[in-house]
């Protein structure tokens, strides 16, 4: 199939890419003309593994293109996925509509043979209907230019192999024109549906719904951990043991009950804010007060991170040396945005810390948001003569430092483990006082 893919961030980039890799034409568009000439010579302007080489080799086939002009990707596809971002808007909850609103206004008035749009973008619940009802208005082709919403499950680290093999695909459709929209949709996912990929399709805002509900659920999730990890401080109760036990409930599971930091990233955090703001507007406000509460704990978790420091280099953070390791939000990720890693180096430092930040990956971004933090070329470098050592972000190369030689380097063994994802016993054996997020105090 001829295909276009709007944005080309995290989402749009790995989707453009993994539709080439399916087969299909397609042509990616962006705003930007310098992320658009990166993208062209097969060049991927973030971290996402196993982009780079699915987006080389199909620039290279000729079957994956990008450009800055709609007009062109209108010319060629039959199918325009929208992938652009939907962030929180300054000073409120609700999430910031322009730049899905903007292709859309872009997109429609150049529609002049039929043409079906599937949004992928998370969006408040009631948008779908009033975009699909814009495009009919604005499309030279009126009603043949259809639209249905088709949310992204990917997880950031895991983009590539999520785009190629979804554990579900949803459709969401217009139920008064349902035109094309499944007919088009299934030749699109032909691959995965082959494989018995559950797919459902649904109304408009359902498929809406089900998205912003999963990031919900999966907060909610994270927070409850979280909560009984605050409860385990005061008791000397383990957190992790804990989750190990209840996960073995199938019910429950053991998967996003990792205790520690709590969640950050371009999705979770604004998601919930989103979808509290979105019923608030609805008049249903009260059925999700306690999403409040999710995000209560999970802020809490950074305040206990730097409360915890401040106790650990004698009371105050002046002139403390840390080491900060971990900037992205998540390993296998060069996203800092709302990074609980960054943001307590960030604290740490406005208490008047001298703070070593290293990340293997999300330097460079890191040192967009907070240019006057120290960053370290490694972190055997970052942890040189510090009081203290912080993990922040659990890549494999932290839990993988060797304990004894680093702690050679430190001017105090103290470690604070804010993702629970050290050796434990290897670093108590090696002389270290570990501290855990919910668990004892070695
Ligand atoms: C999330 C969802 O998992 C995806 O399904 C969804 O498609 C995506 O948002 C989106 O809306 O686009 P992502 O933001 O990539 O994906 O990250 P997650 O893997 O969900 O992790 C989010 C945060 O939760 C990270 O900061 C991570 O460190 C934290 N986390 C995760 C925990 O603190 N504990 C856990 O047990 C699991």
């Amino acid at each position: 199939m001829r295909i276009s893919v709007f944005g080309t961030g995290y989402l749009g980039a790995t989707h453009a890419a993994g539709m080439a890799e399916l087969g299909h034409e397609v042509i990616g568009v962006d705003i930007d003309p310098a992320k658009i000439e990166r993208l062209q010579r097969g060049e991927v302007p973030f971290f996402e593994p196993g982009l780079p080489e699915l987006l080389r080799k199909h620039v290279d086939s000729g079957r994956l293109r990008f450009t800055t002009d709609a007009a062109e990707a209108a010319e060629f596809a039959d199918v325009h996925f929208i992938g652009v971002g939907t962030p929180q808007k300054k000073g409120e909850n609700a999430a910031d509509m322009r730049f899905v609103d903007a292709v859309i206004d872009t997109l429609a008035p150049l529609l002049t043979r039929p043409a079906v749009i599937l949004g992928k973008s998370t969006v408040p619940v009631g948008t779908a209907a009033r975009l699909a009802a814009r495009v009919r208005e604005l499309a030279p082709v009126g009603e043949q230019a259809e639209l249905g919403w088709n949310p992204e499950f990917l997880r950031e680290g895991f983009a590539v192999e999520d785009t190629l093999r979804p554990d579900r695909l949803v459709l969401g459709i217009d139920k008064a024109h349902p035109g094309r929209v499944e007919e088009v949709a299934r030749e699109v996912y032909a691959d995965a549906i082959s494989r018995d990929t559950p797919f459902l399709t649904t109304d408009l805002a359902t498929a809406e719904l089900v998205k912003v509900s999963a990031n919900a659920f999966l907060a909610t999730k994270i927070s409850f951990i979280n909560a009984v990890a605050e409860v385990c401080e005061v008791t000397g109760a383990d957190v992790a043991d804990l989750a190990d036990a209840i996960g073995h409930d199938v019910r429950i599971g053991r998967k996003f009950l990792g205790a520690g930091l709590g969640f950050g990233g371009g999705c979770l955090p604004k998601d919930i804010r989103a979808f509290m703001a979105r019923a608030g507007e609805l008049g249903v406000d009260q059925a999700l007060t306690f999403l409040r509460e999710v995000d209560n704990v999970n802020m809490r978790r950074r305040d206990h991170v730097v409360d915890l420091a401040a106790r650990e280099v004698g009371g105050s953070l002046k002139g403390a040396r840390i080491a900060v390791l971990g900037a992205a939000f998540k390993p296998n990720s060069d996203d800092v945005r709302d990074s609980p890693a960054l943001d307590i180096a960030g604290r740490l430092h406005l208490a008047g810390s001298d703070v070593r930040v290293f990340d293997p990956e999300a330097m460079k971004n890191a040192e967009q948001v907070w240019p006057t933090l120290n960053f370290a070329e490694s972190a055997l470098t970052a942890c040189l003569d510090v009081d203290l050592v912080i993990v922040a972000t659990e890549w494999s190369e932290f839990r993988e430092l060797d304990p004894m030689a680093l702690k050679g380097r430190v001017t105090c063994p103290v470690v604070i483990d804010g993702r629970n994802c050290l050796p434990t016993e290897q670093w108590t054996d090696a002389g270290w006082r570990y501290i855990g997020l919910g668990r004892h105090a070695s």
